[in-house]
C-alpha cells in the first residue's frame, strides 16, 4: 500500500512541500504520497489524529502550528526541545515522534550549495522569532566564531541569546543599532520583514568583505536582498533550505538520502518561469 505523508499548516496552498517531496519519491523509487492539508487555526489536534487513523506515516508541520506540535508529540528529538518547534512528525502505532529539521537544512544548504563554512566565521542572526529560534543550535554547533542575534526588540534577542547560555561560542543577543561598527562573514536574515516588503534598520559595515547575506524567505526579492547586494554582499535566498529540511525529513520517514541538486533546480526554474525571482 503507497505510504502517506503530507503538509500541514495555515494557509498551505503556495506549499512547495509536495513538488520535492514528490521529486524525491520518483528519484529513490518510493512508493508514497504527499499531500497538502489546511488545518483550521484552532483544529491543528484533531485533524492530525485523523490523518494519524487514516494510515497517515507522517507530516511536516508549518506556520503556524510549529510550536503546537511540539505539545502533540510524545518524542522529541533534542534540536527540537531546544528549538521550541517541530517541523516533522513521524507516525509508528502510539509513538509520535516531532523532529526539527530547519537548521540543519540551512546549515546544509550554506555548506553544500552554497560553499560557505560556519566554523570560525562570524554569523549574524537577524531576526528572534520561531524561524531564528528554529535554527540556532544548529548553527552553534557548527563552531562559528560568534553568534550574534539582532532584533529590532533587543530584549527578545537578549532572552533568546540566554536560553544558549550552556554553549560555545556564546550566542549574543542585542538590538539592530548596536550592530554599529561590528561586520560579519555570514548575515542570515529570520525576521519576517520582507513579507510586508519592509526593510530593516540595518547599520552600515556589518557586511565584511567576501560577505554571504542570506535571506530565509524564497520566492521574492526582499529589501534586505537590495541592501546587501548594494553593499556588495553575496546574495541567496531560502530556497536551498527548504529543499534541505525536507531532504532529511524524508530521510528520517524513508530512511534514504535523497539527491537535493535536481530537486532544487527545477524548483528554481518554475520560480524562475513563474516571473517570482
Ligand atoms: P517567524 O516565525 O517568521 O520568525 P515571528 O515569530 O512573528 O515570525 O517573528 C518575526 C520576527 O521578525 C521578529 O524577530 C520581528 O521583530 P520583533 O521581535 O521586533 O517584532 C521581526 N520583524 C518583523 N517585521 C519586522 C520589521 N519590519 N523590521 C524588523 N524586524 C521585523
Amino acid at each position: 500500500m503507497t505510504d502517506r505523508y503530507a503538509v500541514i499548516g495555515h494557509p498551505i496552498a503556495h506549499s512547495k512541500s509536495p513538488s520535492i517531496h514528490a521529486g524525491f519519491a520518483r528519484q529513490t523509487g518510493q512508493d508514497m504520497s504527499y499531500e497538502k492539508i489546511l488545518a483550521p487555526l484552532d483544529g491543528f489536534a484533531p485533524t492530525v489524529q485523523a490523518f494519524v487513523a487514516a494510515g497517515g506515516r507522517g507530516m511536516n508541520v508549518t506556520v503556524p502550528f510549529k510550536q503546537e506540535a511540539v505539545r502533540f508529540a510524545t518524542r522529541l528529538s533534542e534540536r527540537a526541545r531546544l528549538a521550541g518547534a517541530v517541523n516533522t512528525l513521524v507516525f509508528d502505532g502510539s509513538d509520535i515522534y516531532g523532529d526539527n529539521t530547519d537548521g540543519i537544512g540551512l546549515v546544509r544548504d550554506l555548506r553544500d550549495n552554497l560553499g560557505r563554512i560556519i566554523a570560525g566565521q562570524r554569523i549574524l542572526l537577524l531576526g528572534a522569532g520561531g524561524a531564528a529560534r528554529g535554527v540556532i543550535q544548529t548553527l552553534l554547533n557548527e563552531h562559528p566564531r560568534q553568534l550574534a542575534i539582532a532584533n529590532r526588540t533587543a530584549g527578545k534577542a537578549q532572552d533568546l541569546a540566554s536560553e544558549y547560555a550552556g554553549f560555545t561560542p556564546q550566542a549574543h543577543g542585542c538590538g539592530l543599532a548596536d550592530l554599529a561598527g561590528r561586520s560579519f562573514d555570514i548575515v542570515i536574515n529570520a525576521t519576517s520583514a520582507g513579507l510586508t516588503d519592509s526593510a530593516l534598520d540595518l547599520p552600515a559595515g556589518i557586511f565584511a568583505a567576501n560577505s554571504l547575506a542570506y535571506e530565509m524567505l524564497y520566492g521574492r526579492e526582499t529589501p534586505f536582498m537590495r541592501q546587501a547586494r548594494s553593499a556588495g554582499a553575496a546574495v541567496a535566498d531560502g530556497l536551498g533550505m527548504l529543499v534541505e529540511q525536507a531532504a532529511e525529513a524524508f530521510l528520517l520517514w524513508r530512511g534514504i538520502c535523497p539527491d537535493t541538486a535536481p530537486v532544487l533546480k527545477e524548483l528554481r526554474a518554475e520560480l524562475q518561469h513563474s516571473g517570482a525571482l
